[in-house]
Formats: structure tokens, sequence, C-alpha cells
């Protein structure tokens, strides 16, 4: 007992200390103390004992899919040709993509996208043209990406406000707009019969290459 008593004592008294910053005696220390360097602290490791360093080249931030066709004409061919929109056209994805469209597009395109938003009729800024206009009624999504990315003449580019996900969501909205719901359905319908497996792969691959 008395043995047990004075270990007890003697483990009590020690994990007391004057500093109010100490946590006393802490066991195991390395699992809870993290070797992550205090803000503006210092970095031993390099000379310039900078804290936050500059990304590796080419490094590729968690979840930012780069788009790698460049703004070009020809690139907006390419764009053209190859991207599909790895989204199914559902219920959920129309319903975000029109909530999209109401808070991106509206003001310029117009509720139903006929090119007669309040920048026109009340800003008077050139309107763009109808989804549904022989202009736009064929439009092809990777073109409606490309636009939406780089922008076209007055129409901004939207690369920071919506990343790509977001992006492919509005367009699926648009495509309802354009009244050409042949756009829509027939990647519908190819995906929801199921695409062999190499047909998946290269639209995923293309999906993030770009
Ligand atoms: C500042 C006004 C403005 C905003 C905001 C805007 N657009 Fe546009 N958009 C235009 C104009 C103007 C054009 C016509 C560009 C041209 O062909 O000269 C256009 C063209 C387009 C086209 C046709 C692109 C092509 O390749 O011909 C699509 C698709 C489109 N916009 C979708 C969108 C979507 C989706 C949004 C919202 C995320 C959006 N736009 C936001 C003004 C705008």
């Amino acid at each position: 007992m008395l043995a047990i008593a004075t270990v007890s004592l003697t483990v009590a008294l020690a994990s007391c200390t004057s500093d109010p910053q100490s946590p006393g005696i802490e066991y195991m220390p390395d699992m809870y103390r993290t070797p992550a360097l205090e803000p503006y602290s210092g970095n031993s490791n390099y000379a310039d004992s900078m804290e936050a360093r500059i990304p590796a080249e080419g490094s590729i931030a968690q979840g930012y899919i780069p788009y790698g066709i460049p703004n070009t004409n020809e690139g907006y061919e390419l764009a053209g040709n190859i991207l599909k929109n790895p989204l199914l056209s559902s219920d959920v994805t129309l319903s975000e993509g029109k909530e999209i469209y109401t808070k991106f597009c509206t003001h310029c395109h117009g509720k139903e996208g006929k090119g007669d938003g309040l920048t026109v009729t009340a800003g008077g800024h050139p309107p763009p043209p109808a989804y549904d206009s022989q202009t736009l009624k064929n439009l092809p999504e990777g073109k409606m990406f490309h636009t939406i990315t780089y922008g076209k003449n007055l129409m901004g580019p939207h690369a920071s406000q919506l990343n790509v996900e977001e992006r492919w969501k509005v367009i699926r909205y648009v495509q309802t707009l354009q009244g050409n719901e042949a756009n829509a359905e027939e990647t519908t319908a190819e995906g929801a019969e199921g695409e062999t497996i190499s047909e998946e792969v290269t639209s995923e691959e293309t999906a993030m290459n770009n």
C-alpha cells in the first residue's frame, strides 16, 4: 500500500508544473505531437526558413481537374469532337444544373435561354443567341464546355466560378433549353444501356485529362 501511495504521489507531483502552457507528463508524446510547424515560427529545414513551400512544378491541387485543350479555334473544334458529358441526365443533375444556371447565366441568357436576360432587356447589352436558335440548337456539348471554360466574345470565362462537374451539370440543363432532347437523351440512353469497359475508360480518361 505504502509503495503504491508513494508512486502515485510522485507521479502526481511530477506532473505538476508552473508553466500554464505545459501539458504535464505525456504518455507517448509522438502519438499526438505532429511534426507540423507553428505558423511564422520558421522552418529550419530550408535556408530561407519559409514554412509554406511553393508546390513542386506540375503539382495538381486535390480535386482539381486540369483542362488540357488550348483556347484556340482548333481547341474549340477539338472539344466539340471529343468531350462527352460524364454525367447522366437525371432529375438531380438537372435540378442542380438549373440552380447553377439561375445563379450564373440567367442575367444574360434569360430564364428560358432565349437571350433575353436583364443585361439585355434592362442593360442594353447585345443579346446572346437563343439556345434553341438555328445557331445553337445543335451545338455539341464539348463546345459548350469549352465556351463556359474560356468564355467566347462577350461571354466571360466561368472556369473560376464553376468546377468541372458544375460545368457539366449546367450543360445538362442548357440542353433542355436547346429544345433538342436528342442531344441530352442520346448520351443518357448510351449510359443507361451500359457502355463497354473500354469505352468507359476512354470517356473517363477524356474527362480526367481535360
Ligand atoms: C455576360 C453575359 C453572359 C453570361 C453571364 C453567360 N453568357 Fe453564355 N453567352 C453570352 C454571349 C454574348 C454569347 C454569344 C457568344 C458568341 O458566340 O459571340 C454566349 C454564348 C453561350 C453559349 C454558346 C457557346 C458557343 O460555343 O457558341 C453557351 C452554351 C452559353 N453561352 C452558356 C452559358 C452558360 C451555361 C452560362 C452560365 C454558366 C453563361 N453562358 C453565362 C453571354 C453570357
